[in-house]
């Protein structure tokens, strides 16, 4: 639609998406012959309050002031998150969000859609066969849209059911901060999500596990007794008031949120807006936000762009961004409160920070800033923990497994440098992990070290068989010791069927030229097409490898190293025994996980036999296959616990890698979920892994208890000293420099300050 074209729009459903859809494009195109549908009368409108952050008012205002006006004399703001967990309030500030009645925001939609001439119907439903000539149908018919619904192919619907029940009510207690309390019941955890949101009446959000649902009873019983079991339930936190409900006229108000999502927006003159295209999760508070942002984007491309369907490809190439970051940060949290039991064991103190950051968006220097004092006590508490008096950023906690002491929290992690000759471990070696071992990391990792020539993944990787790459070792990790406070751990491992392949830089997981040597796995299933395919590993194969892993492994303690790491990730040998993808084996080593970890658990056995008790051993896994018919993250607590019971003292948590269909989904600390799911289910020790690339994300990852330790891997390829780096950034001043570089430090932390004072003076 151009500026001033005549055209005749509709949108099926008058809910916030439809109405300030209607009310924009009015704004921008005055001229357009805008009718607006809606089944429902008025004011007859399920639900009680919605939350707005600032960000979404300024946007709201920005595309029509005066609806902004009125709903700014409208609405509750509040400041602070008030959890109620465990006989504890904790609270946090700075949050800043503003609540109002859904119904007074649909009445002040209504009546400023009327004010600029768009026909609002009410009581009208009606479907796409009843509009006759129109230009555009919005879809704006809410999460059950009718009109998706007769047209899911053409979209491509996907409808998730998640796993827990909901009921959304009212009550007069006057909630002073958006508030979360928790109760453990027979049943299960149960909590609320409150909010005031007008001068006398809070959205109360009761919400549970569908199976804790099902076990209190709930699933047969009234709404009325229902809401009455609620209002026990949660009566410290009601001040005596009753728990109202209006949505009587559904079978039962207990819901199940559905994710929606749909691969196309619109078809032909149809376009979908709002809950119709998809939705987010309310404990983000973002399904009325994305709505009228919607509204926004589409009314200004009809505005700005030719008819669809030119303008409907603006809008939803402008707004599917958006909603995409605002749907995984949805995820994040739906994932949280589906698993509170998960997090029922933490103190506190964690629970609370773990509830704060559960969508990975809000990070520790945003809590900061937000609330300096309660991150002070948050880090307070913390450092108690540790044994410290003061305060120190998470990541310069101290930590100890076995008798091993580590100074920090992060660790570098194993990364192949293809730089050897024959595996032995070079100047290149030294000087690459003495770097890093100086650059302030707890713990340094040497790359995966093979226990065999045809154990290597390519000619390049470095070994431990030879008297050599012992020489070599020793030479380095002496080197560690004398000069830095840092730890070295050996990552011991055997390619399998990603062996015998091209060194990193040239195709990696691809055969060489020339030169190949045969391979060995659990079944004889090649990589990829390329692949050799590897034989199927006899008995005596299998006591072949344990005996070159327990060689390696002693070489290991005579090169003085302080921890030992089997890798059982990423597709090589002990993990393709573990993954069901590469594992076809009829034997007493294939078919059930239990099955197919034996192989790998009697390596880790041996292993731990001969390494000393006094220091620990840790096990890198692939925590999901990311591939539908492989290894999921529930079977990786089994792996885990399967490890630990075996004496394993962490556990290494990566993904994927495993094979060539795997579909990852990648994203800022993308596999740290799954460390958070194996630590607090188990209440073990893990390490994350996976783009972490700063101070602040490893930070927050040590504070929520979603790991004990993070590794980095390529951020410190570009940046040996990403730890002493932190420290000068964050004003940790007990960090160690080496003592030659202390003029070095003094002169960057000058350039630090000076930097953040022109910053200061420019803002
Ligand atoms: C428990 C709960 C709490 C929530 N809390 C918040 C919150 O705090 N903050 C927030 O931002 N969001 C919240 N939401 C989400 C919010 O309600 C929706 O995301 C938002 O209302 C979406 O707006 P919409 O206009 O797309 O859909 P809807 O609000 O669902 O509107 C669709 C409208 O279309 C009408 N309709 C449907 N079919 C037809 C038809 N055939 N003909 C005519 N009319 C039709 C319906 O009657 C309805 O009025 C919450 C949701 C739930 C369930
Ligand atoms: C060059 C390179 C080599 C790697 N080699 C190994 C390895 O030998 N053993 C291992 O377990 N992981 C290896 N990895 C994976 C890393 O340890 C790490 O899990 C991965 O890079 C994700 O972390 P990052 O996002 O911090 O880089 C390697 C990664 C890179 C970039």
């Amino acid at each position: 639609m151009r500026v001033n074209a005549p055209v005749r729009v509709v949108s099926i459903g008058g809910g916030p998406a439809g109405l300030f859809f209607s009310i924009v494009l009015k704004r921008v195109h005055p001229g357009a012959d805008v009718v607006v549908h809606e089944r429902n009368a008025p004011d007859d409108t399920f639900g009680w309050g919605v939350v707005f952050s600032d960000q979404t008012l300024g946007n709201i205002a920005a595309a029509d002031p005066e609806t902004f006006a009125r709903i700014a004399e409208s609405f509750v703001r509040w400041d602070a998150i008030d959890v109620h967990y465990r006989g504890r309030t904790i609270r946090a500030g700075g949050q800043g969000f503003a609540g109002i009645a859904r119904k007074r925001l649909l009445r002040i939609l209504q009546e400023r859609a009327g004010e600029l001439g768009v026909d609002v119907r009410f009581r009208s439903e009606v479907g796409v066969a009843d509009i006759g000539a129109a230009d555009v149908i919005v879809a704006a018919d809410g999460a059950n849209s009718a009109i998706r619904r007769a047209r899911e192919a053409v979209f491509g619907t996907t409808l998730e059911g998640r796993r827990c029940r909901y009921i959304w009510l009212g009550c007069r207690q006057p909630f002073e901060a958006f508030t979360f309390a928790f109760e453990r019941t027979d049943a299960g955890w149960f909590q609320i999500h409150a909010y005031q949101f007008d001068a006398d009446t809070s959205t109360v959000i009761v919400e549970c596990r569908e199976e804790t649902w099902r076990a209190a009873g709930l699933e047969a019983m009234s709404a009325a007794d229902s809401i009455a079991y609620c209002e026990r339930l949660f009566a410290r936190y009601l001040g005596g008031h009753r728990l109202m409900s209006n949505a009587a006229h559904l079978r039962s108000p207990w819901i199940s949120f559905v994710q929606v999502n749909n691969a196309r927006w619109h078809s032909g003159n149809i376009v979908l807006l709002g809950d119709a295209a998809h939705t987010a999760h309310f404990s983000i508070g973002s399904g009325t936000k994305l709505a009228l942002e919607d509204a926004i984007g589409l009314a200004n491309a009809l505005a700005t762009h030719d008819l669809p369907p030119a303008a409907f490809a603006a809008y939803e190439a402008e707004r599917r961004i958006e909603v995409l970051r605002l749907q995984n940060a949805a995820r994040n949290s739906t994932e949280w409160f589906e698993n509170v039991e998960r997090y029922g064991a933490l103190e506190p103190e964690q629970f609370v920070y773990s509830l704060l950051s559960r969508s990975q968006r809000l990070s520790h220097e945003n809590l900061k800033l937000r609330d300096g004092d309660y991150v002070r006590e948050m880090e307070r508490w913390l450092a108690q923990r540790s044994g410290l008096a003061e305060p120190v950023p998470p990541m310069f906690l101290p930590f100890r497994l076995r008798e091993l002491q580590l100074v920090n929290r992060v660790v570098v992690s194993p990364m192949a440098m293809y730089r050897c000759v024959d595996g032995t471990p070079d100047d290149f070696y030294l000087v690459h992990l003495g770097a890093r071992a100086q650059g302030g990391a707890g713990l340094v990792f040497t790359e995966m070290t093979c226990v065999a020539p045809d154990a290597r993944i390519s000619p390049g990787c470095a070994g431990m068989y030879r008297d050599e790459h012992l020489a070599g070792w020793k030479r380095i990790v002496d080197f560690v010791h004398a000069n830095t406070p840092a730890k070295i751990g050996l990552q011991l491992g055997h390619a399998g069927p990603k062996g015998s392949t091209q060194v990193g830089w040239e195709s990696p997981d691809e055969p060489l030229a020339t030169g190949n040597w045969p391979l060995i796995g659990p079944s004889p299933i090649p990589f990829g097409e390329r692949n050799a395919v590897p034989r199927e590993m006899t008995r005596a194969d299998m006591d072949r490898v344990i005996e070159q892993f327990v060689r390696a492994a002693r070489m290991g303690i005579v090169a003085g190293f302080d921890l030992l790491e089997l890798h059982c990730a990423h597709g090589y040998l002990l993990s393709s025994f573990i993954t069901p993808l590469t594992n076809k084996r009829t034997d007493a080593y294939g078919g059930s996980l239990a099955n197919r970890l034996r192989f790998p658990l009697e390596v880790f056995g041996e292993l731990r036999a001969s390494w000393p008790d006094r220091l620990p051993m840790s096990v890198r896994i692939s925590a999901t296959d990311w591939v539908a018919d492989g290894i999921t993250p529930d079977d990786a607590v089994e792996i885990a616990r399967a490890f630990t019971d075996a004496g394993a003292d962490l556990i290494d948590v990566s993904a994927g890698q495993t094979s060539r269909r795997a579909q990852p989904v990648y994203g800022r600390m993308f596999q740290t979920p799954f460390s958070d799911k194996i630590r607090n289910e188990l209440g073990i020790a893990t390490m994350a892994v996976g783009n972490v690339t700063d101070a602040d994300q490893v930070n927050g990852i040590i504070a929520a208890g979603r790991a004990d330790l993070v590794a980095i891997g390529r951020p410190h390829l570009a940046d040996p000293y990403f730890t002493l780096h932190a420290a000068a950034a964050l004003g940790y001043d007990a960090q160690p420099w080496p003592l030659s570089y202390l003029p070095g430090r003094d002169q960057y932390l000058r350039l630090m300050r000076r930097a953040a004072e022109v910053a200061e003076i420019v803002r």
